[in-house]
């Protein structure tokens, strides 16, 4: 069976740089605060009409093609991860295929937040290792700038994310030292209202803790969008950040060790582990739980910000790109979010 190998890679970011102070115009926080709890200086942000979450995605798919040495025609499957789609339906993976002009493959969609890249590569792996395709297009992207709450209220979360997009060709290989050795997914539903946004959506409260519900002020019939949501700023998410941190440094070692673990691989054996981006506090906990040197984690939430599906990738190629990670060096891709769900996956470059 031939394992799939990260053929092309590739990474968009929006020009627009926006630092902390920046974010002083509309909320009460500071740089101090941010740096200190976050890791963060600044991010970037789309711009607000001429780009959306499909546009960046496309640029950074058209680098990963390009370096993969093939061309659109060629891609057999699109995989497309994000929580900030163009539309609520359909999803961003049939605008690429349509602004692409590839032919009429399928295109698929994932809905697991920070998580979601790394599912992602987990279902291409399978197509690859099952022979039923052999360019799988995956991407993550993110256009978080128009959907957050960027006034005092909506602080803890406002200032933590930023937009961004990174993609991968995946392909079989079926030489010894290369490729993907596993993945893992993990999911827990009991917090899911933890790091969620609630609105639009069908849920009429019914899932919703008492003193959610209660702030969330949307009946039991209420219309899937009303003028009260929006009057009451419920169209943004939520997160309690706090709870969010402390199932995050459980899982992020318990999962990178799961798939060390499957491999019969130890912790100093990894030459790059890829976290997700969502606090460098949380990256840095990890590193010393497991006991990992500076050079064998690659962060850059410094300059980005948390940008969900689109930090794994765009770590990834920055790390690549500086020459970080080379030919059969084992990486490791760790990602915890909303869901909460949780994923590994180990690979020979
Ligand atoms: O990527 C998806 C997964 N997400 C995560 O993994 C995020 C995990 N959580 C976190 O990274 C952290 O919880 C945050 C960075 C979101 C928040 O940091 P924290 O140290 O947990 O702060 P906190 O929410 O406990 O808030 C502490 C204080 C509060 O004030 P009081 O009640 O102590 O007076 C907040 O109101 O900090 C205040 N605060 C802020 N102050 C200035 C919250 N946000 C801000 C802000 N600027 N932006």
């Amino acid at each position: 069976m031939p394992r799939s190998k990260i053929a092309g890679i590739g990474m968009y970011v929006p020009e627009n740089v926006v630092t902390n102070n920046d974010l002083l115009k509309y909320m009460d926080t500071s740089d101090e605060w941010i740096q200190e709890r976050t890791g963060i200086k600044a991010r970037r942000y789309a711009d607000r009409t001429g780009e959306t979450t499909t546009t960046m995605g496309i640029k950074a798919a058209t680098i990963a093609i390009e370096r993969a040495g093939i061309t659109p025609q060629d891609i057999d499957f699109i995989i497309f991860a994000t929580l900030s789609p163009d539309y609520y339906f359909p999803g961003c993976g049939v605008l690429v295929q349509r602004a692409l002009k590839i032919k009429e493959i399928g295109a698929l969609d994932v809905r697991n937040q920070c998580s979601g890249f790394v599912y992602a590569i987990s279902v291409g792996d399978q197509f690859i290792k099952s022979g039923m395709y052999k360019n799988i297009l995956v991407i993550g992207s993110e256009k978080h700038s128009f959907g957050l709450d960027f006034t005092t209220r909506g602080r803890n979360i406002s200032v933590i994310f930023g937009d961004g997009a990174g993609a991968v060709v995946l392909q079989p290989t079926e030489k010894e030292n290369q490729g993907i050795l596993s993945t893992h997914l993990h999911s827990d539903g009991e917090s899911a209202e933890m790091l969620a946004m609630y609105n639009p959506g069908t849920h009429a409260n019914h899932w919703l803790p008492q003193k959610l519900a209660d702030f969330n002020e949307v009946e039991a019939g209420d219309m899937f969008m009303s003028h009260a949501m929006i009057d009451n700023a419920q169209n943004f998410p939520f997160m309690d950040g706090p709870a969010v941190f402390k199932k995050a440094i459980v899982k992020f070692p318990e999962v990178v060790t799961e798939a060390l673990a499957a491999n019969n691989y130890k912790a100093s054996d990894i030459n790059m582990l890829i976290p997700h981006q969502a606090n460098l506090r949380i990256s840095q906990f990890v590193q010393q739980k497991l006991g990992l040197r500076d050079d064998q984690v690659y962060n850059n939430i410094q300059r980005y910000g948390n940008t969900t599906a689109a930090s794994i990738p765009l770590a990834l190629c920055e790390a690549w790109q500086e020459g970080k990670i080379q030919e059969g060096d084992l990486v490791c891709l760790a990602a915890f979010g909303s869901g909460y769900t949780w994923a590994s996956a180990l690979l020979k470059w």
